[in-house]
């Protein structure tokens, strides 16, 4: 049998997804977790588990040990280079054959110095290049799933939609398409030569998205005037810093680029939010009834 993908942030949102798709696939998946009892109640005895922490290189390297490829991800935080460094490193070692990151969003990254995610993606991206190991570095734009979850929440319980990035379009992407994406490249012969810059399929506004939750509800949904970036004070910490650089990126349009990628890959569109937006009734619908 083949060897085990190594899927680290396999308990997360979006590894959760590149695990599920992988199993679907017959492939044989490890996942590296600090909570072996998170993982087992998610995928059962269908996965290996190689308990571990991104701080504790033994862990990392047991974890590797017999895989030929590697799904990155993991959390923003001021040890996100230091982490992702080190289990590309033991991938070497251990004779990985490929890695497949999740970076940041391409207009954190580019240009550097606008974001202290981008730029610890950057240099990720950076420190790979200089491995002699094959990798992909995907970097997708906001996520449907992170980001328009507590939109749908205000519209759901009557209150009007806050406009913290004024009238700014953005591109989601559906976090299933990020799944897709990564898992197309771990499977496929070879990956992308570049950077993978993925997005929706459109950039829509406040006011877009608020018509959509209109029809779906079928009452009107009202949008709170703001003026200029609204980046909300969250607090010091990196994490925090981080998102705030996010809103103010996006409130100056800097996540409205559409590109063509997953339907090149992929072979079909991207999920649209009237979609995203549409299921999620759905199946909030079927919850209550
Ligand atoms: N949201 C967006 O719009 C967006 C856009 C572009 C890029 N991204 C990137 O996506 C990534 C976040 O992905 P996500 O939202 O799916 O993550 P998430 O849901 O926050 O999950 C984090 C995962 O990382 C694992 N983890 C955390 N610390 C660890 C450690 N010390 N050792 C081992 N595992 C550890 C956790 O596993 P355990 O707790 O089980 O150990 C968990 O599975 C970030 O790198 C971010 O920059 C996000």
């Amino acid at each position: 049998m083949s060897a085990p993908i190594l899927v680290t942030g396999a308990t997360g949102r979006l590894g959760q997804l590149v695990t599920a798709r992988l199993l679907e696939q017959n492939q044989r998946v490890r996942v590296f977790t600090r909570r072996p009892e998170a993982a087992r109640a998610l995928f059962g005895a269908r996965v290996e588990i190689a308990p571990g922490d991104f701080a504790d290189r033994d862990s990392l390297h047991k974890a590797l040990a017999g895989t030929r490829k590697l799904f990155l991800l993991s959390p923003i935080s001021e040890s996100l280079v230091e982490e992702q460094i080190a289990a590309a490193g033991a991938a070497a070692i251990e004779g990985g054959s490929r890695i497949v990151k999740i970076s940041g969003s391409d207009w954190t990254i580019d240009p550097p110095g606008v974001s202290i995610s981008g730029d610890a993606h950057a240099a990720v991206e950076w420190h790979l290049r200089g491995l002699s190991i094959e990798h992909v570095c995907i970097r997708p734009n906001a996520w449907m799933q992170v980001a328009l979850l507590n939109t749908i929440r205000q519209a759901m319980t009557g209150q009007v939609l806050n406009a913290r990035h004024g009238t700014a379009r953005v591109a989601y992407i559906d976090a299933r398409d990020i799944a897709d994406v990564a898992v197309h490249q771990l499977l496929a012969p070879r990956v992308a030569d570049k950077p993978l810059i993925i997005t929706g399929n459109e950039a829509v506004s406040i006011r877009d998205i608020a018509g959509i939750l209109a029809r779906v509800l079928h009452r009107p949904i009202g949008v709170a005037e703001t003026s200029g970036s609204v980046a909300p004070l969250l607090g010091d910490g990196f994490e925090h810093r981080a998102v705030a650089q996010f809103g103010t990126l996006i409130a100056a349009g800097r996540a409205a680029t559409v590109t063509r990628v997953v339907p090149e890959l992929l072979g079909h569109a991207p999920r649209t939010v009237k979609a995203f937006i549409t299921e999620h009734f759905a199946a909030d619908a079927a919850l209550a009834g």
